[in-house]
């Protein structure tokens, strides 16, 4: 049993994702490469979807968190399944416009939205806007009376959880950039200050407690603990929150230790804590917002790699080198982020070398994994990396003057490229001289 239920081996094993051949699909668009499986995405959005429907009676919307990877194929996919989407920068907006997504189901995010971000937002009619902060509020409240409009606004708030995952990845919590908090007072202040502002409408608190979480307390306890303010908003402000988002942040299986909790079951408790605790605070029970990314994407994708060198160090380490690295998936150096290797065109054999898998980029840093299994390897090898359909693309960098590689996606075993391979002009169509 491979990691994810899309991946299998065939007759000459290969390692097969959505039924198409790895090592022919290296062959055919190059390495590195990006390969994401649209049938996996697809489902992943009605797990959710589904899941809302039977615990909650469809009463929310389910954003599909962009940043995790956005292309226009994205969106497009995210739009016919129904779900909203969060972005958090004007590119990412501009990308769903491009894509023709619905932008009221849009809810645009971000702790320090620029003047012209916002009435990017304002002209394209963006559903939902997440207020950061004061400074933010009264710059949207200024827009939007110069612009003759009235935005409906959330806040982010920081209900003081301490989610169990990494420190860079962790938001809920008093020390942190994103909203404000209620423990201070801030939040309450700011929610006032908005109540009485003439071009926003106050709609609905957001919080969002940090990603790969496995852990289904941390989101039952800020469920509680919003719905405890927004009860507090109504009785001392008058004003009602219709929506509470709970952000994303539910984590998937990178290796075969990680065990996440199922997402139905995830909706199904946070369904009950919000109906039980806005019936003891006597508030119509919220719309419910949620806002994955890496559920949706992150086992739908994989990276391929060809094997360009292995260097044995006697009594020291092996290094096999692959022809990307840390300019396609930064996330070892940033988190110390595991994932799991194989060789694409030996996909059964037994992983008994210990490696380091090692980039192309410059910098002795540039490592892909410590110390993981794999078979014995050799030089045209491809080498496939799982898991890595979320913030892999769209983390990726040109450093070293590296082309970012392709996006193949498969949809029912037919492979198509989503993103074309970067090439040399495309480095330097921004340079002057
Ligand atoms: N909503 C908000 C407001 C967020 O900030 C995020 C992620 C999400 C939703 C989606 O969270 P997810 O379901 O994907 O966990 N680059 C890091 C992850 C950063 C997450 C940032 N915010 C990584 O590669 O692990």
């Amino acid at each position: 049993m491979l990691l994810h239920k899309n991946l299998s081996t065939n007759e000459k094993n290969h390692l097969t994702i959505g039924g198409c051949d790895t090592v022919e699909l290296a062959k055919n668009y190059g390495t590195p490469l990006y390969v994401m499986d649209e049938n996996l995405i697809r489902e992943n959005c009605r797990v959710y979807k589904n899941a809302l429907d039977k615990y909650y009676g469809g009463n929310g919307l389910i954003l599909y968190a962009s940043k995790t990877f956005c292309t226009l194929a994205m969106c497009r996919i995210a739009k016919e399944e129904g779900m909203g989407l969060d972005v958090v920068s004007g590119g990412e907006l501009y990308t769903a416009f491009k894509a023709d997504f619905p932008m009221e189901k849009v809810y645009f995010h971000g702790n320090n939205k620029t003047e012209d971000e916002l009435r990017q937002a304002l002209s394209l009619g963006v559903g939902k806007i997440v207020v950061d902060n004061i400074f933010e509020l009264e710059l949207l409240n200024n827009l939007c009376r110069e612009m003759g409009k009235k935005a409906d606004i959330l806040f982010r708030i920081k209900p003081g959880i301490d989610a169990h995952t990494h420190d860079f990845i962790m938001t809920g919590q008093i020390d942190s950039k994103f909203g404000t908090a209620i423990e201070t007072g801030e939040a309450f202040e700011i929610v006032k200050t908005a109540s009485e502002m003439d071009y926003v409408n106050v709609v609905g608190i957001h919080c969002h407690i940090g990603s790969q979480i496995f852990d289904i307390a941390p989101f039952k306890s800020a469920a509680q603990v919003m719905l405890e303010f927004a009860a507090r908003l109504k009785n001392e402000l008058g004003v009602i929150i219709d929506e509470l988002n709970l952000g994303g942040g539910f984590g998937i299986r990178y290796v075969e230790s990680d065990d996440p909790v199922s997402y139905d079951e995830y909706i199904r408790i946070v369904s009950e804590v919000f109906k039980e605790t806005s019936h003891k605070f006597g508030i119509n029970t919220p719309k419910v917002i949620m806002e994955p990314g890496r559920s949706i994407v992150g086992a739908a994708g994989i990276t391929l790699y060809k094997i360009g060198a292995v260097k044995k160090i006697p009594d020291i380490r092996t290094y096999v080198t692959v022809d990307g690295g840390m300019a396609d998936n930064p996330r070892y150096i940033l988190y110390d982020a595991e994932y799991e290797f194989m060789l694409a065109n030996n996909a059964s054999a037994a992983k008994d070398q210990r490696v380091t898998i090692a980039g192309k980029c410059c910098e002795s840093g540039d490592i892909l994994g410590k110390d993981v299994l794999l078979p014995e390897s050799k030089v045209g090898d491809i080498m496939a990396v799982l898991s890595t359909g979320a913030y892999n693309y769209s983390m990726s960098s040109n450093y070293n003057r590296i082309p970012r590689p392709a996006v193949v996606m498969i949809k029912d075993g037919e492979p198509r490229v989503i993103v074309r391979r970067e090439t040399y002009e495309d480095l330097i169509k921004n340079d002057l001289l």
